[in-house]
């Protein structure tokens, strides 16, 4: 499984990056507007720190405007991905540019049938955002079991990226169902890691060998 950052912001980037834990990064306007730096020069930024995917995302909306936008982005650099929104105009890009041999990560799907024409139209990735769903009182997770068996029905190529991560149970989740990506905001990254059981092991053991009054050499 791979884990990707949900980030525009560097800093974290470079902590998910020593950690050896960020396989790519996703990007979407209101991550980058966040950063209060310009839209291609940030995307730029990440594809040149990141040796993964990266997904930038179009900001037009009719065919025409989000292919202009999308060779600008793919000239970036070699890694970035195409974040295209699930409407007809973004569907017929990512099969354009599926043609053309360029990645893309079809965004904003909410339906098992948004995520069916994704994959029939060649997409790299399906971001299915979970959170957003599990905010309006439905189940996230239980979309991301729909897709997950109708890709697998059909031996679909489209890589289900769990998206709108809001919490570990959603990796953990994610893992179980067998999602190819999750890509994970910075916090819910740095919560993988903790236990109260380890941090209270560690400080037994480190206080058991302090008390022998010895170093780490004796
Ligand atoms: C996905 O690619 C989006 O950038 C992101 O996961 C949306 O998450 P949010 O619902 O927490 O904004």
């Amino acid at each position: 499984m791979q884990f990707f950052l949900d980030t525009a912001d560097i800093s974290q980037i470079e902590k998910g990056l020593e950690w050896g834990m960020v396989d790519g990064v996703t990007t979407n306007p209101s991550l980058i507007a966040k950063q209060g730096k310009p839209y291609l020069p940030t995307v730029k930024a990440i594809a040149e720190l990141v040796p993964g995917p990266v997904s930038g995302e179009v900001l037009a909306t009719d065919y025409d405007g989000m292919m202009e936008q999308a060779a600008r982005l793919s000239d970036l650099a070699d890694n970035v991905v195409i974040k295209l929104p699930l409407l007809p105009d973004g569907l017929r890009a990512a099969r354009s540019l599926a043609d053309q041999g360029i990645k893309t990560n079809v965004t904003l799907c909410f339906s098992a049938n948004q995520a069916l024409l994704a994959a029939k139209a060649g997409a790299t990735y399906i971001s299915p955002f979970v959170g957003r769903l599990d905010d309006l009182g439905q189940d996230g997770m239980s979309l991301i079991e729909e897709i997950v068996e109708i890709y697998d029905n059909f031996g679909f190529d489209t890589e289900v990226l769990v998206a709108s991560v809001r919490s570990p149970l959603h990796v953990t989740m994610a893992a179980r169902l067998g999602a190819g990506v999750a890509t994970i905001p910075f916090k819910v990254l740095e919560q993988l890691y903790r236990h109260p059981m380890t941090d209270k092991g560690l400080a037994q053991f480190l206080a058991d060998w302090e008390a022998t009054g010895k170093s780490f050499d004796d």
